[in-house]
């Protein structure tokens, strides 16, 4: 398994789309527990002034604690801000509704679009892999999740408005290479989320793997009840039902998204990376 130890340097996983509620703060928490049971030190950042991700994961409330707000709009120290979350070798920097403001706050403000790849550069060794959740909207908090991560994982939704926001998120990443200097970052793959067994998903399913070939996960993640059951229990589902058909499917997601990005070491690694779309 790969180490801090051994490269020096924390792989960035982000859960992106601009389309509301496709998964993504299910995804990277299912992720983040994935990648924990097979040993990674995983750093959790919450990007999404709803606060979704730290609702779920975090163990108590804020009180006052300095939050990803303090560390990207005043200059508060990453490691002051990260805490345990209630998922085994999983950390967090939380947001709070505070969150909301950090656009308005960097607007006019020095360095405003790399926040936080100069707040993550402190505990990079600390960690083997951040994966980071994002909020559905395109803002200066976005743009500095574009202009830090290394990889994007797309969720989207069986529809047709899912499917043709995809274009938009692939412009989005040319403009992220071209004019915010991340010139590594690459969509990993698109997973299909929430998916029914009815013949619409099947077209879109189709239509998604025609467009996009390899870039598909071939893991889809079913609809099902236990994720909401899980979430209205502030679990996640891979802990809270393992034999559950969509906490199977999360795993064998979480295994795809382990050998796409190279976190396995190189004895297991089968590809290499080649399907990664930069
Ligand atoms: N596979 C699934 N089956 C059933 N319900 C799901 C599934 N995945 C997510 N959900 C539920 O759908 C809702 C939206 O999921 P989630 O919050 O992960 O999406 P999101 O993309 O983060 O949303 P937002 O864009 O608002 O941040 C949640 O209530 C979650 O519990
Ligand atoms: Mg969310």
């Amino acid at each position: 398994m790969l180490s801090a130890s051994d490269t020096d340097c924390m792989k960035t996983l982000a859960w992106t789309s601009e389309k509301g509620g496709t998964g993504k703060t299910t995804g990277a928490i299912c992720l983040s527990v994935a990648l924990a049971k097979r040993g990674m030190r995983v750093l959790l950042v919450d990007m999404d002034p709803q606060a979704n991700c730290s609702l779920t994961a975090m163990r108590d409330e804020l009180r006052g604690a300095p939050s990803l707000f303090d560390v990207l709009c005043d200059g508060a120290p990453a490691s002051d801000a990260i805490r345990e979350s209630r998922f085994d070798g999983v950390s967090i920097i939380p947001a709070d509704g505070s969150l909301a403001e950090a656009n308005l706050t960097l607007t006019g403000e020095m360095g405003r679009e790399h926040r936080l790849r100069l707040a993550l550069e402190e505990v990079e060794n600390d960690f083997d892999v951040a994966v980071i959740d994002t909020s559905p909207q395109r803002t200066l908090l976005t743009t500095n999740v574009m202009a830090f991560a290394d990889d994007l994982i797309v969720p989207i939704d069986p529809g047709t408005y899912g499917v043709a926001g995809l274009k938009t998120l692939m412009s989005v990443v040319y403009q992220a290479k071209k004019f915010l200097g991340n010139a590594q970052l690459a969509v990993l793959g698109i997973a299909l989320c929430r998916a029914q067994r009815n013949n619409m998903t099947r077209q879109i399913e189709r239509r998604l793997r025609g467009e996009y070939g390899e870039l598909v996960f071939d893991q889809t993640i079913p609809n099902g009840v236990k994720v909401e059951e899980a979430t209205s229990r502030n679990r996640c589902v891979v802990e809270y039902a393992p034999g559950d058909s969509v906490a199977k499917a999360y795993q064998a997601l979480s295994e795809e998204i382990i050998a796409r990005a190279q976190l396995e070491d190189e004895q297991d690694a089968g590809a290499d990376g080649v399907n990664r779309v930069a």
